[in-house]
C-alpha cells in the first residue's frame, strides 16, 4: 500500500461554506496559513441558493476580510421590514427603532467573492475531496485524512482543525457522544422557496401570517425575487407546479391595493425547519463553527450571520494562540460563541412561532389568536418593535445590548 500524500498547515478547515471560507480569509489577513477542504465542486458551492439577509456586523466582517467591494456596490441596504396578516401590513423602521440596517445580498454572492479571493491569493482550497476524517484532535498534532479530486489519499497535519462542514458534515460527530449535549426542536412545517426572474413587488421584505400558512417575499436584485411558502414537512416538490406556488403566494401575501408580480421560476426547493444547538464547540484542537454546531429555522435570517460571527471569534482566537502564543481566547471560544448562538436561537424560534400557524388537523384556534395578538403588539408597541429590530439587525460582535 502506498503511503498517503502528506501536507502540513497551521489550520485545517473542513468545508467551503461561509464559515470555512471567511475563517480562511480572516486568518490569512493575520498571517496564519490554512488549507480548506470541500467535498463538493466549486460550481455546486457557488450556485447553492440559501440565505439573503446580512446583519450590519456581517457586512463589516466581509469588508474587513477584503471581500466587500461587490457587496457595497450591488447589495441593497434595507432599513426596515413589513409584517402583515390578512387585511393589514405594517412597516418596522429599523433605523428609527435601533439605529441599524440589514443588507440584502445573496449567500451565493458572498461565497463567490470568498472563493475568488482565496484562489487569487494562491492559498489552498481543494474542491471535490472525499472521505474526510479527523484524527488525534486531543493531542498537539491533529490530522485530517481525505482523498483528493484525483483519487489520491492525503493526510493534512495541522495545529488546529476547524469543523465548518455544515449540518450534514462529519466534524460534529468527532466530538465523542458521551461529551456532547444536543438541544433540538423540529417544527411541524417546512419552507418551499423559489428564486424567480421577476422584479420584486416590494422594496422591503414582507413577512406574512395567513391562515393557510406563512409566506415571505424577499429579493436578490432589482430583477430577481426570492419567495417562500410554509408547507407540510412531507410535501413533495412535484406536487407544487409553478402556478400553484404563485397562487399560494398571491393569496397569502394579498393586501388591498397591492399585487404580486409573477414570472419564470429559476430554482425551487423545500427546507425542513429545525433548531439545533450542540455543545461543546471545542474538543481538544477541534473547533466547530457555523451550521456544524448549530442550526436555526430561517425565519430570523440568522444562520449565515451566526456562521460569520463564529468565524470572526475563531479567527481572533486562533491568531492569538498561533501568532502570540496566548491560548486563552481559544479556550473560551465555545462559551463565547454559544451566548450569541442561544440569543439567535431564541429569536429565530420566537419569529417562527409568531408567524407560522399550524394547519390542517393540527390547526389550533387558540394559538392563532395568540399569534395575531403578538403581531398586533410588535407592530404597535415601540418597545416590542425595538426588541424585534435589535435582534433582526443583530448585536454588535462581542457586545451585549445593554452596553451599546
Ligand atoms: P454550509 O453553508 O452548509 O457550508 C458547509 C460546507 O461544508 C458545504 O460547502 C459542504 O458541501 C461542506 N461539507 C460538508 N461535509 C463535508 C465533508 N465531510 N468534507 C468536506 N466538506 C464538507 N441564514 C441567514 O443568515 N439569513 C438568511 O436569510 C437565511 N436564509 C436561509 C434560507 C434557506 C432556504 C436555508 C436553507 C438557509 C438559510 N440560512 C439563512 C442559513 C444559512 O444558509 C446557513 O446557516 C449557512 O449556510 C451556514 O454556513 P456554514 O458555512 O456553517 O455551512
Ligand atoms: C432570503 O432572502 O432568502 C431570506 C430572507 C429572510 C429570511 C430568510 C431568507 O428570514
Amino acid at each position: 500500500m502506498t503511503s498517503p500524500r502528506s501536507l502540513r498547515t497551521q489550520v485545517g478547515i473542513i468545508g467551503a461554506g461561509p464559515a470555512g471560507l471567511l475563517l480562511a480569509q480572516l486568518l490569512a489577513r493575520r498571517g496564519v496559513d490554512s488549507v480548506v477542504l470541500e467535498n463538493r465542486s466549486r460550481a455546486y458551492v457557488e450556485a447553492r441558493v440559501r440565505a439573503g439577509v446580512l446583519e450590519h456586523s456581517t457586512v463589516e466582517l466581509l469588508t474587513e476580510a477584503g471581500v466587500g467591494d461587490r457587496l457595497h456596490a450591488e447589495g441593497l441596504r434595507h432599513d426596515g421590514v413589513h409584517l402583515q396578516w390578512p387585511g393589514e401590513r405594517h412597516r418596522l423602521d429599523f433605523v428609527d427603532l435601533c439605529g441599524r440596517s440589514v443588507w440584502v445580498w445573496g449567500q451565493t454572492e458572498v461565497v463567490k467573492d470568498l472563493v475568488a479571493a482565496r484562489l487569487a491569493s494562491g492559498a489552498p482550497l481543494l474542491f471535490d475531496v472525499r472521505d474526510t476524517a479527523v484524527h488525534d484532535v486531543t493531542g498537539d498534532r491533529p490530522r485530517i485524512t481525505f482523498t483528493d479530486a484525483d483519487g489520491v489519499a492525503a493526510e493534512l497535519r495541522c495545529d488546529v482543525v476547524a469543523g465548518c462542514d455544515g449540518s450534514h458534515g462529519i466534524s460534529r460527530d468527532a466530538v465523542p457522544a458521551g461529551l456532547r449535549t444536543r438541544w433540538e426542536r423540529s417544527y411541524p412545517f417546512a419552507w418551499l422557496g423559489i428564486l424567480a426572474d421577476v422584479a420584486p413587488s416590494t422594496d422591503e421584505l414582507i413577512y406574512a401570517w395567513h391562515p393557510d400558512g406563512f409566506a415571505l417575499h424577499s429579493l436578490r436584485s432589482p430583477t430577481v425575487s426570492r419567495l417562500y411558502l410554509q408547507v407540510d414537512p412531507d410535501e413533495r416538490l412535484e406536487d407544487w407546479p409553478d402556478d400553484r406556488i404563485w397562487e399560494g403566494l398571491s393569496e397569502r401575501l394579498a393586501t388591498p391595493g397591492w399585487t404580486l408580480r409573477t414570472g419564470p421560476v429559476r430554482e425551487k426547493g423545500i427546507t425542513p425547519m429545525r433548531s439545533l444547538v450542540t455543545a461543546p464547540m471545542r474538543h481538544g484542537r477541534l473547533f466547530l463553527a457555523g451550521d456544524a454546531a448549530h442550526i436555526v429555522p430561517p425565519t430570523g435570517a440568522k444562520g449565515l450571520n451566526l456562521a460569520a460571527a463564529d468565524a470572526s471569534l475563531l479567527a481572533d482566537a486562533v491568531a492569538a494562540a498561533l501568532v502570540d502564543g496566548d491560548e486563552g481566547l481559544l479556550e473560551s471560544y465555545g462559551d463565547r460563541a454559544l451566548q450569541r448562538v442561544w440569543r439567535a436561537t431564541h429569536f429565530s424560534w420566537w419569529m417562527t412561532s409568531m408567524l407560522h400557524p399550524a394547519t390542517g388537523s393540527r390547526s389550533d384556534p387558540f394559538d392563532r389568536e395568540l399569534q395575531l395578538a403578538q403581531l398586533r403588539y410588535v407592530t404597535s408597541s415601540r418597545a416590542a418593535a425595538a426588541s424585534l429590530a435589535e435582534n433582526y439587525t443583530g448585536l454588535a460582535l462581542g457586545r451585549s445590548p445593554l452596553r451599546r
